[in-house]
């Protein structure tokens, strides 16, 4: 029974975020910032040779939406393929949510930019295109 604008669920990632801290020898990390209000999201990425996600981890400076939004994606990305992140888009974080209130929803597409990053830097550090991203969508 949710009180208030928030779901369960986003009080539940909010109070005990999955996959939070860094991760050494990640092979894809992504940074977001809103330069407007200073909040910042980064996602560490451990992608094996078959292309799947052994480990994931996030650091958030923000509000409780960005949090919830971040651990989610977290769980959401955890054992997928490469190509199967980019469907990870602010919708599904914000559905897996059950929904975030209009005035947060920049929050989870803060989470989805900070996804995409880090794919980037990932093929980046194989020595390929990052445009490779947008073919793949
Ligand atoms: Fe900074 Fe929402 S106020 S991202
Ligand atoms: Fe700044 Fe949500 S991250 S308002």
């Amino acid at each position: 029974m949710a009180k208030g604008p928030y779901s369960d669920k986003v009080m539940d990632h909010f109070m005990n975020p999955r996959n939070m801290g860094e991760i050494e020898g990640a092979n894809g990390v992504g940074e977001v910032g809103n330069p407007a209000c200073g909040d910042v999201m980064k996602i560490f990425l451990k992608i094996n040779d078959d292309q799947i996600v052994e480990d994931v981890k996030f650091k958030t400076f923000g509000c409780g939406a960005a949090i919830a939004s971040s651990s989610m994606a977290t769980e959401l990305m955890k054992g997928k393929k490469v190509e199967e992140l980019l469907a990870l888009t602010n919708q599904a974080i914000v559905d897996a949510l059950d929904g975030l209130p209009p005035a947060k929803i920049h929050c989870s597409v803060m989470a989805e930019e900070a996804i995409e990053d880090a794919l980037k830097n990932y093929f980046i550090s194989k020595g390929q295109d990052p445009a490779i991203i947008e073919e793949m969508k």
